[in-house]
């Protein structure tokens, strides 16, 4: 499939879609073939989900292993999460478990900063936009500005945009040309991209925005600058003409998940930025000519020029035939000081640079800082990075936690254990004869590195949640494309997911070795032939398809978000938010809590440290699949969409937005 077909494919719902079909021309080279080309080629993935297959047929292709019913238990375990579930489906509008407030906080274009102009997305513009709630809420972060927890900083990632719903008479500009595009339009697109800061406070029972806040702060690709530290800052391969030094950069883009650090900052993950880059050499099937390109081999691995964005025919800055290194700046984490709406972003390099999916911090036993990332692509890795040294409560001491420290990429052997392989230049084969000069371009090509280390390759490893205890949740959305399995990947060609628990050794999260386990197989496990595994005492309405953002409460508890973008309709259900027991006799249940509006994707979530509120994002309501809705059928545009979530007003299209939940009466979440 060449990059135009993928443009073109009618049954690709939206640009985060086109973005995962991209995916599927895989850019790790470490790949075979195997069993599932001959799946693919022999019988429809549809069909064996339709149950065509009979059971004999089924178990030749995935194994009997997959048709193996779940252990029994021997009595219904008693689940933890306090709250009557959901019934499933998939409409209009937002659901939650009964007994419980979901109020629609901030919307995309809602005023956030002092003066910011009403919303009017008639005639919206980059300078309104600045100072407005962004488009695609993903990650949400909350930190406390009194002991009762009251009021707070809500940090909020904007990720990316969807032209088709956001402005009139446009539809999908890449399939288009970007014929429709102007420079306007193209501001406008990077002024909704990047991160809020907004004060939020309870008045009267309820969270509201306060425009005035001190702290509110818009973050966007458009106009903040940021500062870039660690082993490739300075690196010749990140000096660009507006930069000689290479040390600095215009903004951030595409912020999918992200993390808050125990000092109070906030990570901005840096996932899909090969998308925005731009190249005018292109051959009849879209495909880049990088022959002029000394990093060729890097472009390939990352994707680089995506060219999913018309952002490039304006600025140089996104045009590689004008500044080939500047995709060199993209795809790190980027810390915040939300305390401080002066403060200069710093994208840490000592993180890597790969399509981070988050950055999950913890204090591991040793007083080390512990993040968790992933890397989403298909046949890409999970990986960890350890502060050489402690967190300290003095906020200001923990400067050099993400500057100083090593990237770890995960193996996952089939014994059961976990061993996390150092990025560290002059160690293995990460040396000069491979093409790594120095520390600066092992973080550069971060996953060039890792292939040469053995890393697993895994089904996109999405957001990965650490708990105080030593052990870490990682979610692996999908992999439609996966050939050869590995114990830590057990389906081919499985467009659910699954869930694996990391235990570190010695319950410390800075081990370097530590054993894993799988906690679900997702999908449906009524339909043999998906190989589903949960406990038995999940209901139909609790087992789900497609993990992605997750979240640890207060008591320990997991939650995890789903996005099953286009393919909803495999299921039939919406995305949403699942408690999923991880302990006891309940391990493998999940329960449905919240449910999104159709085409939407659920973010966040969030907990205060009260467990009180839960911050929930609804992203791109309205787009991904609504070929599948009952009555709609048709892709969504601005004048046609198929929801007009949270509005349901006749003049305004659906709008990404943050969603408060509250405990009717008070009270923990689910407790
Ligand atoms: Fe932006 Fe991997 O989700
Ligand atoms: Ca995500």
């Amino acid at each position: 499939m060449t990059r135009r077909d993928i443009i073109n494919d009618p049954a690709i719902g939206n640009k985060g879609e086109a973005y995962e079909a991209f995916d599927d021309i895989s850019t790790n080279p470490h790949l075979g073939r195997t069993i599932g080309d001959v799946i693919n080629a022999r019988y429809g993935r549809r069909d064996v989900l339709r149950g065509a297959l009979g059971v004999s047929a089924a178990a030749t292709l995935f194994g009997t292993s997959a048709l193996i019913a779940p252990t029994q238990a021997s009595a219904a375990p008693a689940s933890r999460y306090a709250f009557e579930e959901l019934v499933s489906g998939n409409d209009e509008t937002h659901h939650v478990a009964e007994g419980y407030d979901a109020q629609v906080l901030l919307r995309w274009g809602d005023p956030v900063l002092r003066g910011a102009p009403e919303f009017d997305v008639m005639n919206q513009t980059a300078a309104a936009q600045l100072m407005q709630f962004g488009y695609n809420n993903d990650y949400v972060g909350f930190v406390p500005l009194n002991d009762a927890g009251t009021r707070g900083l809500l940090c909020v990632n904007h990720e990316y945009t969807n032209e088709e719903v956001m402005f009139p008479g446009l539809g999908r500009q890449d399939r288009a040309g970007f014929e429709g595009m102007t420079k306007a339009l193209v501001d406008m697109e990077m002024a909704a991209h990047g991160g809020t800061v907004v004060e939020i406070a309870q008045m009267g029972g309820a969270w509201k925005v306060v425009q005035d806040g001190k702290m509110n702060r818009r973050i966007t690709p458009l106009n903040t600058q940021m500062t870039l530290s660690g082993p490739a800052a300075g690196h010749a391969r990140l000096k660009t003409r507006d930069d000689p030094a290479g040390t600095k950069v215009m903004g951030t883009i595409n912020n999918c998940a992200g993390g808050m650090t125990p000092w109070g900052t906030w990570l901005m993950a840096e996932e899909n930025f090969h998308g925005y880059f731009w190249t005018d050499r292109r051959d009849a099937d879209g495909k880049a000519d990088l022959t002029d390109h000394a990093d060729a081999a890097s472009k390939k691995r990352y994707g680089v020029p995506g060219g999913w964005y018309a952002w490039g025919k304006y600025y140089d800055r996104w045009n590689i035939d004008a500044e080939p290194n500047m995709p060199n700046k993209y795809g790190w984490v980027v810390e915040v000081d939300p305390m401080d709406p002066t403060s200069t972003p710093v994208k840490h390099t000592a993180l890597g640079r790969f399509r981070h999916e988050g950055a999950e911090t913890t204090v591991a036993a040793d007083g080390k800082l512990v993040v968790y990332m992933g890397d989403d692509n298909r046949f890409d890795y999970q990986y960890k990075y350890v502060s050489d040294g402690v967190v300290s409560d003095d906020k200001f001491a923990n400067a050099d936690l993400l500057v100083n420290g090593t990237l770890y990429v995960a193996r996952f052997d089939p014994d059961g254990g976990v061993v996390w392989l150092p990025l560290v230049h002059g160690s293995g084969p990460l040396t000069a004869e491979n093409g790594f000069g120095d520390q600066g371009d092992v973080m550069i090509d971060t996953r060039l590195a890792a292939d040469l280390l053995g890393a697993t390759p895994m089904d996109r490893p999405e957001d990965a949640q650490p708990r105080g205890d030593g052990t870490a949740y990682v979610m692996l959305t999908n992999n439609k494309r996966r050939k050869e399995t590995n114990a830590a990947n057990p389906r081919a060609a499985s467009d659910f997911g699954h869930i694996i628990e990391i235990k570190e050794d010695g319950g410390n999260h800075s081990a370097v070795t530590g054993t894993w386990s799988i906690l679900v197989k997702c999908g449906d496990p009524e339909l043999a032939e998906v190989g589903a595994h949960w406990n038995p005492e999940t209901s139909e309405n609790g087992w789900f398809a497609s993990p992605d953002n997750c979240a640890i409460d207060a008591d320990g508890r997991l939650w995890v978000a789903t996005d099953q973008g286009s393919k909803w309709g495999k299921t039939g259900k919406s995305d949403g938010l699942y408690g999923v027991e991880t302990e006891g006799a309940a391990r493998g249940t999940s329960k449905l809590f919240f449910r999104c509006p159709v085409g939407g994707e659920m973010c966040g979530p969030y907990f205060t440290p009260d467990q009180q509120t839960l911050f929930l994002a609804v992203q791109h309501p309205g787009t991904d699949g609504t070929k599948d809705l009952k009555g709609f059928a048709r892709a969504s545009t601005f004048e046609d969409p198929a929801t007009r979530w949270p509005d349901f007003d006749p003049a305004m299209p659906p709008r990404p937005s943050i969603v408060v939940v509250t405990k009717q009466g008070g009270g923990k979440i689910a407790v």
